[in-house]
């Protein structure tokens, strides 16, 4: 999986602070607490036949992330749905689209990490993208040696932008060749991969790691929800690399490629050996959830 430049793109209008700005033109400062350190918070979003999937949870999350991190003066949800909407009429934006939603916590007045030097308040960015779901449906993946952080570090319930430790797995599955790396976590055990969660069934029940250290995701609970709602039995437990290798079906879950079939774990391919078929129920599900959920566009 390797994005390629979609030529759609090539005339976006990015929200950078309170306006619009043509894509060539969309810039932060070299004073932006995101150039200095990483200091910001994001989301991403789809857009699916005029509605918004899900905003409200990504709007809490970003909130949450930001509280945590004490960002003053947050944007309202108000405040952010109305540069999202702003952004997506701007691009006559209404299906197949992925917003890559950030908040910096802002300008700095001299660089430094303090953020005491920020004076200005955080700067939203709303970056919608013509995307379709980025995987092919069909992804492999490869371990990592780069442990995802837990909370005695980098607490992962924080959805930041300092993403040194998921860039890192990335690369080493790159040159392993695959889709993405499954990082552990600091005992050995699944956490998630450098950008999705993990799922795998075995004997006909859903399992998926402790959020311990992964991002909570937003598909993830909606896909434990459904899995409750369809009858599908399902567990969060510690999950050895061994016991993912020997899944009857595994799969991860993201926005940005909603639920993608894993097909193999380190060389080790994976075949749906009870037939089940319960990634296929799951996305039949989903897509239903999609079709009658969401924030409707004002336009
Ligand atoms: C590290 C990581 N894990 C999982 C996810 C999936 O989360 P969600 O389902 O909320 O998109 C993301 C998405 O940004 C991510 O960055």
């Amino acid at each position: 999986m390797h994005q390629q430049f979609n030529p759609k793109n090539k005339d976006l209008q990015v929200w950078v602070g309170d306006q619009l700005y043509h894509r060539d033109e969309a810039k932060v400062s070299v004073f932006d607490s995101l150039v200095q350190g990483g200091d910001g918070v994001w989301e991403g979003i789809r857009i699916y036949d005029g509605k918004i999937f899900s905003l409200d949870k990504h709007l809490n999350r970003m909130q949450e992330s930001a509280h945590a991190l004490h960002f003053e003066k947050v944007p309202t949800k108000e405040e952010i749905k109305k540069a999202i909407f702003t952004t997506l009429k701007a691009n006559e934006m209404k299906d197949g689209v992925h917003i890559r939603l950030s908040l910096s916590r802002g300008i700095k007045y001299t660089s430094g990490m303090d953020p005491r030097l920020n004076d200005q308040g955080p700067l939203l960015i709303v970056l919608a993208e013509w995307k379709a779901p980025v995987y092919d449906k069909k992804i492999t993946l490869s371990s990592c040696h780069i442990r995802r952080n837990g909370p005695q570090f980098l607490d992962s319930k924080i959805h930041h932008n300092n993403l040194l430790n998921n860039i890192l797995a990335k690369i080493q599955s790159n040159f392993a060749g695959t889709d993405e790396a499954v990082m552990l976590d600091e005992r050995g055990f699944l956490s998630e991969t450098n950008a999705t969660n993990i799922f795998m069934v075995k004997n006909g029940v859903l399992l998926t790691p402790f959020a311990h250290n992964c991002l909570p995701g937003i598909t993830r609970e909606i896909v434990m929800g459904l899995a409750d709602k369809i009858g599908i039995p399902a567990k969060e437990k510690d999950i050895s690399l061994t016991e993912f290798y020997n899944a009857d079906e595994a799969f991860t879950t993201g926005t940005m490629g909603e639920l993608s079939r894993v097909i193999e774990i380190d060389g080790r391919v994976v075949k749906d050996k009870s037939n089940l078929k319960i990634k296929e129920k799951l996305d039949a599900a989903f897509y239903e959830m999609i079709k009658v959920t969401g924030e409707p566009l004002p336009f």
